[in-house]
Order: structure tokens, then sequence, then C-alpha cells
């Protein structure tokens, strides 16, 4: 019994003929209904006509329920962009492959899940930013200095003279927690990393976020803390999440750098390592805690603008957290004072002259602060119990892939 005509748009996602009758599912990036095409019921020429997989068409029909489930009985249907044959199925075809071909991979519904639920994710972070007083700010992305001390830089010749594109917003975030208290931005950051690892891209998305009239760099760990479990549970009450992985505990633990080599019986002389930072996890997650933050890191480890402790200088207020066994987050609270700013900077054998911009900030009100960087790639890694990075992104970036 036909209940009222409705018009649906989409993509031919299957096409199942049985002569007198054709099923079609039809996929509009959302779901994936049923429309029927039955010789009778449906115009005839619709049962010749040729309707490739992937064509982009409109139908007109009928909706009736069918078995207790929804279908439309197709009256018209106009391909609107016919399909050539799929070079590849995504479903059989080897990682290489399917980056190489990411459109039609893409067209996969769930790979429409999961970013559909990235979206959504970051709609979180950019929610709870906002409902917590914090401004976003949208800061340049082609720099003169490389944010984190590190050489991995890639230069733009920008008009004759050389640039590079920004590792991170760090300069900037900070030097606008001199004009408005908190801080946000969401966006691309550029790592000239030559890895090829299931967690480094070349271009990621970094959420940052800067707070000023801080006590100390628990307050931005507590923070984090709230930002992290309020944006988890939202992100794992979606039906997206429901369809890709499995609800994971939320417990957060906060230790330091020290206690977690002891953990790991690693070097206290050197960063944690992938390896160390895994055990690390699993350590925890036992306990039902996903979420490790390491505090007081060596300053031998950090950045020119972390903060050291007065009393015992060669440890920082920097810290990482460690999400399910890999490093997600990298915070701190910035040194603010001037003149020790000045001797940090070239203790790291950095020419201040060419933070001149950056140090002017410092010297009209300047609030003691701290902030942090999260890699959204890193996340959704791993909140959904992936295993690569490149699965979480549209169009990656590494050393091998500037295409497509
Ligand atoms: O540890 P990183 O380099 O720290 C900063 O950028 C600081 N400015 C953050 C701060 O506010 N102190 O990067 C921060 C995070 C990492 O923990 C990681 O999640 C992500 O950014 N990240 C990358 N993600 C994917 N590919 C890469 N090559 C990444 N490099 C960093």
């Amino acid at each position: 019994m036909s209940l009222y005509l409705m018009q649906i748009k989409g993509w031919v996602h299957k096409v199942r003929d049985l002569g007198k009758i054709k099923f079609l599912l039809i996929r509009d990036g959302y779901k994936i209904m049923q429309a029927v095409i039955k010789k009778g019921e449906s115009p005839d020429y619709l049962l010749d006509l040729d309707i490739p997989i992937e064509s982009a068409v409109e139908i007109e029909g009928e909706e009736r329920e069918t078995n207790g489930k929804k279908e439309i009985l197709v009256k018209d249907l106009k391909i609107l962009a016919k399909a050539e044959p799929l070079p590849i199925d995504p479903k059989k075809a080897t990682p290489k492959k399917r980056f190489d071909y990411r459109i039609i991979d893409l067209k996969l519904p769930e790979r429409q899940t999961l970013f559909r639920l990235r979206a959504k994710v970051q709609k979180f972070f950019r929610d709870w930013f906002m409902e917590n007083g914090f401004v976003e700010i949208n800061t340049p992305k082609i720099v003169i200095i490389g944010a984190e001390s590190g050489a991995e830089v890639f230069p733009v010749l920008y008009f004759g003279k050389e640039a590079y594109l920004t590792q991170s917003p760090q300069l900037y975030k900070q030097m606008m927690v001199s004009v408005f208290p908190k801080v946000f931005e969401i966006a691309f950051a550029y790592r000239a990393e030559p890895s090829r690892t299931s967690r480094h891209l070349a271009e990621f998305t970094s959420v940052d976020a800067e707070m000023g009239f801080i006590k100390d760099e628990y307050d931005v760990i507590n923070t984090i803390k709230k930002m992290l479990i309020d944006v988890s549970e939202k992100a794992m009450q979606t039906k997206e999440f429901e369809e890709l992985a499995k609800p994971i505990d939320l417990g957060f633990e906060i230790i330091t750098f020290d206690e977690a080599k002891e953990i790991v019986k690693g070097n206290p002389n050197e960063d944690l390592t992938t390896e160390e930072e895994r055990k690390l996890g699993e350590h925890f997650m036992e306990e039902g805690v996903s979420f490790v933050a390491v505090t007081k890191y060596p300053w031998s480890e950090r950045p020119f603008y972390t903060m050291r402790l007065d009393d015992n200088p060669s440890y920082t207020r920097g810290f990482d957290i460690i999400f399910r066994g890999l490093e997600i987050i990298s915070g701190a609270q910035r040194e603010h004072r001037y003149e020790k700013l000045l001797e940090n900077i070239k203790e790291k054998g950095i020419d201040p002259n060419k933070l001149e911009y950056y140090l002017m900030a410092f010297k009209y009100g300047m609030p003691p602060h701290g902030g942090f960087g999260l890699g959204l790639e890193r996340y959704l890694r791993q909140l959904l119990g992936l295993d690569d990075v490149r699965e979480v992104i549209l169009f990656y970036r590494d050393i091998d892939r500037l295409l497509p």
C-alpha cells in the first residue's frame, strides 16, 4: 500500500537486477535506502535503464513497507551523473591503493560514518572551548621562525624571502594571552618529519589552547581532564561511534616523568620512547585509566618557552598526555618572566633577535600562562582503537604522499 510520494537524492550503492524487479540501494551520505523498480508498478523504461553503481541519481517514488522494512517504489529516476566502472574495490584493496583512490575509498559507508564522527568531535572541542570562555583565534600559517625548536620545517618561497609553514600556533597563541585570558585554535600544523610511522603526519590538525592567569601547570592539566572527559563522553554517545567502536574507560591519572620511567623501567635521561608510552598505556588501562598525564619533564626534552622549576631548573612544568599508549597532547606552564625567558632562549642556542615580535608581548603585561596542543588525528585514532592516523584524515600528507 502506498503511503506518500517522496524524493531521494544520492549515489547508487548497489544494484540487484532480477529481470522483472530491480533493487537499488541508494546512499545519501547519512544512510542507505532501498529503492525498487518493479514491472507493472514502475514505468517500463526504468527496467531497461543502465544504472552503474556510484552514479548520482534523483528518485521519485512511493514510500511503502515490505516485510516491515521501508522502501521506495520508483516512479521516476534521473541519472544526474553516470559513474564509470570503479578502478578499485576499496573493501579488498591494499592501503596504498585505497589512499591512491581515496575518493573512491571514501564512498564506503563506514568511511562516511568515521568522517561524520570526526566532524562532530571537532564541533565538541569547539563547543567545549566556547562554553568555557575561550576565544577562537586564527593565527598565521606562513611564518618566519619554526615554533617548535626542531629543524622539521617546510620552507615556502614568500615573495622572494624564505618563510616556513607553521609547526604550531605556539608563539602566536602565547602572544594572544596578553590580549584575551583564554584562547583556542583548531587548524592544520606542519612537520617536515621524514618518519614513516602510524602516528606521524606532515600535515595534522592541532587543537591548541592557551590560558592566562593560571597558578601552575596543574590548572592546565585539570582543564584538559574536563575537556577530554566531556568530549570523549559526547563522542561515545553518537550513533557514529556506536557503529565504529567500543566504549572505553575515561579514567585520568597524573604521574611525574620520573615515576613514568620507573613504571616502564626506562632511562630517565631520555624522552619516553614509543614503546615506553605503549607500556605505560597498558599498565594504566588495566585499571580503567585511559589518560595519563606525565608531568615534570626534564628541561633537556622541552622547548625554550617551557617554565623550569625555580628550585630545580633541570626539570620543567611541561607535561604530556598519553591516551591508551600514545602521546596525544603536550603542554606546559610557560615562562612568562621576560628575563628568565631570554636566558632560556639563549641556553637553547636560539637567537633572541629572531623572536623579537614574540618577546615584545612579554614586555607589556604577559600574565602567568600555560596551554597545550592536541593532535586531533592521534586522539581519534586512539578513541576508535585504530592503528594508523592516516585513516582519520581525509587526504593525508607524509614523506611519500603529496597526492591526492
Ligand atoms: O608535542 P608537540 O610538538 O607540541 C606542540 O606543538 C606544542 N606547541 C604544544 C603546546 O602547547 N605546548 O605537538 C603537540 C601534539 C602531539 O602531542 C601530537 O598529538 C600532535 O600534536 N602531533 C602530531 N600529530 C600527527 N603527526 C605529527 N607529525 C605530529 N606532531 C605533533
